[in-house]
């Protein structure tokens, strides 16, 4: 059979299948997960064109990949992924993604507690922008699969998504929470944007609540700024990561730089946890540069570089120089006495990211 006949679900399943062979974990929760996640999605030939204009990935496949390296040697693979209904719609898809919730409960026993006390807030007939809910799915060598469900804050409106993220940290005992993020991360009024709130269903003290802001046009030291909300770690790592993987950019004016906060058991107001994305394909001419940088990133994180290419191999063999966006985004994690990158990478199911015009 040749690619040209192949189904959505036959090529991603593929890819997950190599990427879990290299990451040493065992193929068999992710590809079943990867099925249920596609549903109605999944039997469709590529030949056809995308069942929903998914916004996880830029040619709407509705799901991305990543894989993450900590500084500890921990690695995990990941799916992010949206749930599409038999006839997608935005109130058709958060059923959907709610039906697809209870079956996974009833497989995993997962720990629902966070997300019951915030889902009313974001609970819509028929939710509003480009997505309602989001799951990632995140994969270790020796454990169960974990599950995070990924809110859009403004899905009943972009001018509710502050007040809501405000009322949802509340609810999870986040006092203060809003206030910090706010003084260090949402400043610059009209360009910072809170752009994902997260909550983890599993019941590891390590469980948390995430919140991302979108900065729109920003630099790096805009970044710093944001990372400086938490105490013990070293802001200006920030800067470096903007320079060494696009360093010819002083205001990221495509797509944009994102923070995200991490808050676990016993954190309050103050997160334990920064993280920034670069959406290193718009600040690159063509993957085989996003390549060098990545591997200049991995490096310097003491992770071997050859992984990036056996994933990059997983994926496609198309030339690198033929595009952009294979590789998505580039994360830096920081937490006191932990660090941790993330390489984030396209299925291109569907084309992959649209060519700039010249
Ligand atoms: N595709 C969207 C974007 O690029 C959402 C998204 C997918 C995203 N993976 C991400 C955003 C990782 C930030 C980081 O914005």
């Amino acid at each position: 059979m040749g690619v040209a006949d192949a189904t959505l679900a036959e090529l991603t399943s593929d890819q997950l299948r190599n990427l879990c062979e290299i990451a040493g974990i065992d193929e068999r929760d992710p590809i079943r997960l990867l099925g249920d996640i596609l549903g109605p999605a999944g039997p469709r030939p590529l030949a056809e064109p995308p069942l929903w204009p998914s916004d996880v990935a830029d040619d709407a496949t509705p799901v991305e990949f990543s894989m993450q390296f900590e500084s500890d040697g921990n690695r995990h693979l990941r799916v992010l992924a949206e749930k599409l209904a038999d006839e997608p719609g935005p109130g058709a898809n958060l059923r959907a993604t709610r039906e697809l919730l209870t079956s996974l409960d009833a497989r995993y026993g997962l720990n629902l507690d966070r997300l019951r006390a915030v889902e009313d807030l974001f609970l819509a007939d028929d939710p509003q922008g480009k997505f309602a809910w989001w799951y990632s799915f995140i994969f270790g060598p020796d454990s169960m699969p974990k599950f995070k469900i990924y809110i859009n804050p403004a899905m009943h409106g972009a001018e509710h998504a502050s007040a809501l993220v405000e009322r949802a940290l509340g609810r999870l005992g986040l006092d203060g929470a809003w206030q910090t993020i706010r003084d260090h991360a949402l400043t610059r009024d009209g360009f910072d944007h809170p752009g994902f709130f997260a909550v983890d269903l599993d019941r590891g003290p390590q469980a948390r609540v995430k919140l991302y802001v979108t900065h729109d046009a920003a630099g790096p030291d805009d970044a710093v700024r944001a990372a400086r909300a938490v105490p013990g770690i070293d802001a200006d790592r920030v800067a470096e990561f903007c320079a060494m993987l696009s360093p010819e950019t002083e205001v990221f004016r495509g797509r944009p730089l994102v923070s995200s906060y991490s808050f676990v058991d016993g954190d309050q107001e103050t997160p334990s946890n920064y993280s920034l994305y670069l959406p290193i394909r718009d600040y690159v001419p063509h993957d085989a540069v996003a390549r060098e940088r990545t591997v200049r990133l991995l490096k310097d994180h003491g992770v071997d570089p050859d992984l990036l290419d056996r994933a990059l191999t997983a994926l496609t063999d198309r030339p690198l120089e033929d595009n952009t966006g294979l590789i998505a985004h580039l994360s830096l994690r920081m937490s006191p006495g932990k660090t941790g990158t993330t390489v984030y990478l396209s299925s291109e199911a569907y084309g992959g990211t649209p060519q700039r015009a010249a």
